[in-house]
C-alpha cells in the first residue's frame, strides 16, 4: 500500500508586521480595540507592491524542500493554491517552478478554492501519490490578498494579510494522511467574492473583495465542525486522540467556536490569526510550519487541518505527522 506523508514544511511572511494602530495611522477609520475584540487580529504582513504570490511561494517552498532534505528537482508535482495569482496565465505553479529552477518536467498547476485551497491541494496531491503516478509533491498556499482589498472598506480591509506556506508530501510505507473530505456549495457565492474580471483590456465589474461578515461567520462555524467530524469518522479516530487542530485562520471567534463544537480544548489549537490575519490559502500551511518549527508539532502526532472559504468551499484532512 502506498501512503502519503508530510516530509517537510516551510513558510514565508513579507516585510515587518503591520499593527492595527499602523492601519489607523494610514487613515483607516478603525481601532485596535474593535479589531482585537471582533477578530483577535493584532498584526498582519503586507507585501510590497512588486512582490507577487510566486515570490512568497518560492521562499516558503525552498524552506519546505530543505526541511525534507530534498532538492527542487526531486519534486514531480507542484500545486499552488491561490486566489491572487501573479497573472491570468500561466499558473502561479509554473512561475514558481521556474523560480525554483526546476527543469525536470514536473506537473504544475494552480487550485482555486479560496481559503480552502490548501486543503484541496493537499487532497489532490495525496491522490496522485497514492495512485503511484507521482512520488513527491510540493503543495503551497500563497496569497497577496492586500491587492484585492478595498482599503476604504473598513469591514474587510483590516481582516487580511499576505504570506505563503508550503509542504512536501511524499510516498511512504506508513500512513501520513489518514482521511480527507472536500465540499463546495456554489449557491453561497455572493456572501464572499471578488466579482470583477478583466476583459477587452478593462476591469469589468468590482475588482475588490466583498463579504457579508455575519453570514460567513455562521456558515464557517457550521461546516468546520461538520467536516472535522467527517474525517474523524472516516478514519475511525476519536477527537480526544487528536493532538492538534489547525483550522483556517480567519477570526479567533470562529476558531474558538469550532474547537468548542469538536470538544477540543484551545491549548490543542494552533492559532496564528493574531499575528498573520487571514492569509486565505496560506493560513493553514503557515500555522502548520510555525508549530513544527517551534517544536509543538512532533513526529507521530495526529493533526486535523481544515478550511472554509469563498465559493463556498470547505474541507479537512486528518494527518499522522
Ligand atoms: N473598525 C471599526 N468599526 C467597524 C469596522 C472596523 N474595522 N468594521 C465594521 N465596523 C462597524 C460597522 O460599521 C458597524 O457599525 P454600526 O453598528 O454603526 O453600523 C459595526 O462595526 C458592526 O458591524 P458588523 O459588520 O455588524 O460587525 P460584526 O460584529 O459582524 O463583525 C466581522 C464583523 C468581524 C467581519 C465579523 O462578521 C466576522 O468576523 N465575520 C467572519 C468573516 C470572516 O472572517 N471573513 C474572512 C473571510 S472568510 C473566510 O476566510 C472563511
Amino acid at each position: 500500500m502506498i501512503y502519503a506523508r508530510i516530509a517537510g514544511t516551510g513558510s514565508f511572511l513579507p516585510g515587518e508586521p503591520v499593527s492595527n494602530d499602523d492601519l489607523v495611522a494610514r487613515g483607516i477609520d478603525t481601532s485596535d480595540e474593535w479589531i482585537v475584540e471582533r477578530t483577535g487580529i493584532r498584526t498582519r504582513h503586507l507585501a510590497a507592491s512588486d512582490v507577487t504570490s510566486s515570490d512568497l511561494a518560492c521562499e516558503a517552498s525552498r524552506r519546505a524542500i530543505a526541511a525534507a532534505g530534498l532538492q527542487p528537482e526531486d519534486i514531480d508535482l507542484v500545486i499552488v493554491a491561490t486566489s491572487t495569482p501573479d497573472c491570468i496565465f500561466p499558473s502561479t505553479a509554473t512561475l514558481l517552478q521556474a523560480k525554483l529552477g526546476m527543469r525536470n518536467g514536473a506537473a504544475a498547476f494552480d487550485v482555486q478554492a479560496v481559503c480552502t485551497g490548501f486543503v484541496y491541494g493537499l487532497t489532490i496531491a495525496e491522490k496522485f501519490i497514492r495512485s503511484g503516478s507521482h512520488k513527491r509533491a510540493l503543495v503551497v498556499g500563497a496569497e497577496v490578498f492586500s491587492r484585492i482589498l478595498d482599503w476604504s472598506d473598513r469591514g474587510t480591509c483590516v481582516l487580511f494579510g499576505d504570506g505563503a506556506g508550503a509542504v512536501v508530501l511524499e510516498a511512504s510505507d506508513v500512513p501520513g494522511i489518514l482521511a480527507t473530505a472536500l465540499h463546495a456549495d456554489g449557491s453561497h457565492h455572493p456572501i464572499l467574492c471578488v466579482p470583477g474580471a478583466v476583459a477587452s483590456g478593462q476591469v469589468i465589474g468590482d475588482p475588490f473583495l466583498r463579504m457579508d461578515g455575519q453570514a460567513v461567520f455562521k456558515f464557517a462555524v457550521k461546516v468546520l465542525g461538520e467536516v472535522a467530524h467527517e474525517v474523524l469518522a472516516d478514519a475511525r479516530v476519536e477527537s480526544e486522540t487528536v493532538d492538534w487542530l489547525i483550522p483556517h485562520q480567519a477570526n479567533i471567534r470562529i476558531i474558538q467556536a469550532t474547537a468548542k463544537r469538536l470538544g477540543v480544548p484551545m491549548d490543542k489549537v494552533i492559532a496564528t490569526v493574531d499575528r498573520h490575519g487571514n492569509t486565505s490559502a496560506a493560513s493553514i500551511p503557515l500555522a502548520l510550519d510555525l508549530a513544527v518549527r517551534d517544536g509543538r508539532i512532533r513526529t507521530g502526532q495526529r493533526i486535523i487541518v481544515e478550511g472554509v472559504g469563498g465559493g463556498f468551499t470547505w474541507g479537512a484532512a486528518l494527518l499522522q505527522f
